[in-house]
């Protein structure tokens, strides 16, 4: 495995994940340790995309936990439900929002952060993480990156 990445320069988004993807595939293929690959990816994507944060939060009991990030520090427990990220567990489904501060209850660990993208993890049919991505840009966040962020998401190996 090569621990280095093709970063790619284009506004497209597609081709940006299409080259991604496969890479972050091969990164993460040949390690069965959990905490490693979700920070490979987290340093993955940012380093194609440069967003404002990206990273984990896997479900712990009954909360959701900070897992491997890259970005500033964030909060560490969110409750089923509460936020964007409490949200897309609860719903078990991809959040879009646009504009967080037209979210409720969204939380906000930067003031910065403007839109985002909540993509459940999925293990035996049960949520059991959330990538979540920020941006400080309004409506960063489209169907090309959920379907893609979705693909991506089922590569992790969970068990
Ligand atoms: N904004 C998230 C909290 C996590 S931080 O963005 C890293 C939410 O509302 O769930």
């Amino acid at each position: 495995m090569a621990e280095d990445l093709t970063i790619i320069q284009t506004t497209d988004k597609a081709t940006q994940y299409q080259s991604l993807i496969p890479q972050i595939e091969a990164l993460i293929s040949g390690e069965e340790d959990l905490i490693a690959n979700l920070a490979n990816i987290s340093a993955a994507l940012k380093e194609q995309f440069n967003w404002f944060w990206v990273g984990f939060y896997m479900v712990k009991n009954d909360e959701l936990v900070l897992g491997p990030f890259q970005g500033p520090v964030a909060c560490t427990r969110i409750k089923k439900g509460k936020g964007v990220c409490g949200g897309g567990w609860e719903q078990a489904s991809t959040l879009i929002v646009a504009d967080v501060d037209e979210f409720p209850g969204h939380i906000a660990c930067s003031s910065l952060s403007r839109s985002e993208i909540v993509v459940p993890l999925f293990h035996n049919g049960e949520v059991a993480g959330v990538l979540d991505v920020d941006s400080e840009h309004l409506a960063h966040f489209d169907e090309t990156d959920k379907n893609f962020l979705e693909q991506l998401v089922t590569l992790v190996n969970l068990a």
